[in-house]
């Protein structure tokens, strides 16, 4: 694959520094927003060991670039920098390399890996919190960027299927239906195919037991037996957990479709209790375990800690295994079925400790090397008043009313714009439905996901500013120049950028990689985000600047606008795909 202009600069750079006996790495090239495009500082860096004034050095190198084919302008600035702009050849050339490639100037990673990626993690019965829409949004967009990017890539929902939310709807449905089978202690198998409960009965039958488990200690003692006697191996209270979990994921499977986001494992906590005691035992039997007030524990503090880290639980002194310990046993599953290179958690902030600990657990026993276990952590989503979202009626979110909401809103905001009314209510309705997720979707992303964000469809659903709808709508305008290019028999040509909008936005496009390889290494979805915003931008200054179809512009510049265009289009669609996000035909 041939080079960016900035990596094309750059080897230019590296050989003027060389020819004047200097490390060629000083001749590395940097975007600028000042005057010129690119930038090279090397004259300033390099100035104390090679004894020379930076403007010296500057001046030399500047006069080894001057035929330079490939370069429009060097000059120096300041105490050395050296402004550079490169040719509209180079540009051409590029342009050229890009309208070619499938991959719009994309390219793998470094070096690939095999990449297990744990994101959403909704719990079975508990509804669905936004913590668990932004894992899912901002997880969706890592794994589709890792795959581009080359990487072998497993997701994994890693469903909450284990806790005492299970003990609270074993007890609950047996006080409504202490008939079934699954209550009888002494029958140990052929129990129904069929479940006994319905999702809206999980639903229910939760936020009941857990109700009168707050005030009733009775009540919360039964519950946590249950779940003591489920992990236990209790064979009806198994049955009854196999029918929760597979009832619970046909609804999440209709609600992540929804969302359009994919999961290639939809494994989860209880799946893992088997690995529990023998990797219990090895911990023991290697010295790693300790008893602590009826505990079994992992220590897993460090010298330099400046807070006081907790030890690991693995068991409680109820007898139980915790979170961390199926968080063990999972990554032993993965370690020893999918041979991952690194394991990628995407959860809130609010759990940094326990996979502090769960990793250094990991490192200490020899389970799985401390830092190939990333947490990529994000903020929270406060509502418009500032406090944690909820939705309208104050409760915890259900993700398919999310997403109704979402629809109307854009609905409502199409309606405003005069966009997609004369189309039928079948298509304005998908649409919509587009729109609302993209504006979900980019104003989660755009964030720096460390940080916290205001939830605000009105905002979001917006088609100016920053958001999903600008985009598409951006990216639609594209396919509607391209329709009408086709109807007016003009075809794409080589493309010939002249216009400064026409230049700036070739380099736009050319940062593509730039901009992916960065996402990449940070795990920051937002880069993305930034590089398909600008491009828009570029675009849209492009397409005032410099008319595509017009009356009047010759033939071979209206091919090149258009086929710089369908570049555009190309690049647009791909990037905001690696962020989940679809385009529909027209608005
Ligand atoms: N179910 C958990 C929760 O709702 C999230 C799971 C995150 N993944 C993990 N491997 N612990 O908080």
């Amino acid at each position: 694959m041939s080079s960016s202009v900035l990596q094309t600069l750059s080897a230019h750079l590296g050989a003027a520094f060389a020819a004047l006996g200097l490390p060629k790495n000083y001749g590395r090239v940097t975007t600028s927003d000042k005057t010129t495009p690119f930038q090279c500082n090397g004259a300033l860096a390099v100035a104390k060991a090679a004894k020379r004034a930076p403007r010296d050095i500057a001046a030399l190198v500047v006069a080894l670039l001057e035929d330079n084919p490939d370069i429009a302008l060097a000059e120096i600035a300041g105490p050395g920098f050296i402004n550079l702009e490169p040719s509209t050849g180079l540009l051409t050339k590029r342009a050229g390399e890009l309208a070619a490639d499938d991959r719009v100037g994309a390219r793998n990673g470094e070096t690939l890996e095999k990449i297990v990626i744990d994101f959403g993690g909704p719990n079975v019965a508990k509804p669905m919190h936004v913590g668990h829409l932004r894992s899912s949004v901002i997880g969706d967009s890592l794994q589709r960027l890792l795959r581009f990017r080359g990487h072998a890539v497993v997701s994994d929902i890693h469903l909450g299927d284990w806790g005492l939310q299970m003990g609270h709807l074993i007890t609950e449905l047996e006080d409504e239906q202490p008939d079934l089978p699954y209550f009888d202690a002494g029958i140990m198998d052929g129990f129904p195919d069929k479940s006994p409960v319905t999702i809206e009965d999980l639903a229910r039958l939760y936020p009941l037991a857990s109700g009168k488990a707050k005030d009733d200690p009775q009540r919360m003692a039964r519950s946590r037996k249950a779940t003591s006697e489920l992990q236990a191996g209790r064979a009806g209270f198994r049955a009854l957990l196999d029918h929760f979990i597979s009832v619970s994921i046909a609804a999440l499977k209709v609600d992540f479709a929804a969302l359009g986001v994919h999961f290639d494992l939809w494994k989860g906590e209880a799946a893992v209790d088997p690995l529990i005691p023998d990797m219990i035992a090895q911990f023991k039997k290697d010295g790693h375990t300790e008893l602590s007030d009826g505990a079994l524990i992992i220590r897993v503090t460090e010298e330099s800690d400046k807070k006081d880290l907790p030890p690991l639980i693995l068991i409680s002194s109820a007898g139980a295994a915790l979170y961390a310990t199926t968080d063990l046993a999972t990554i032993l599953d993965r370690r020893d079925n999918l041979h991952p290179d690194t394991i990628l958690y995407v959860v809130d902030f609010g759990q940094s400790s326990h996979f502090e600990q769960v990793y250094r657990a990991a490192g200490k026993t020899g389970l799985f090397a401390r830092d190939k276990l990333e947490h990529i952590k994000f903020g929270t989503v406060n509502g418009t008043d500032g406090k944690r979202f909820r939705t309208r009626a104050g409760g915890v979110m259900r993700l398919s009313d999310l997403l109704s909401q979402a629809k109307q809103a854009a609905a409502k905001r199409l309606s405003e714009a005069g966009l997609a009314q004369d189309m039928d209510a079948g298509e304005r309705a998908e649409i919509a439905r587009k729109v609302g997720l993209a504006a979900i979707k980019f104003s989660d992303l755009q964030n720096v996901r460390t940080t916290n964000y205001i939830f605000d469809l009105e905002r979001f659903t917006s088609f100016e500013g920053k958001t999903g709808p600008y985009l598409l709508y951006a990216a639609v305008r594209i396919k509607s120049l391209l329709r009408k290019a086709e109807t007016a028999g003009v075809k794409p040509g080589s493309i010939m950028p002249k216009h400064k909008s026409e230049q700036k936005l070739v380099l736009v496009l050319d940062g593509f990689n730039r901009a992916l390889a960065a996402a990449e290494t940070k795990r920051m979805p937002h880069i993305v985000c930034e590089h398909v915003y600008t491009l828009a931008q570029s675009f849209s200054k492009f397409y005032a600047d410099c008319p595509v179809l017009q009356d009047g512009v010759p033939g071979d510049v209206k091919s090149s606008r258009l086929a710089l265009s369908t570049l555009t289009l190309k690049q647009l669609e791909i990037g905001l795909d690696l962020l989940g996000i679809e385009t529909p035909e027209r608005m």
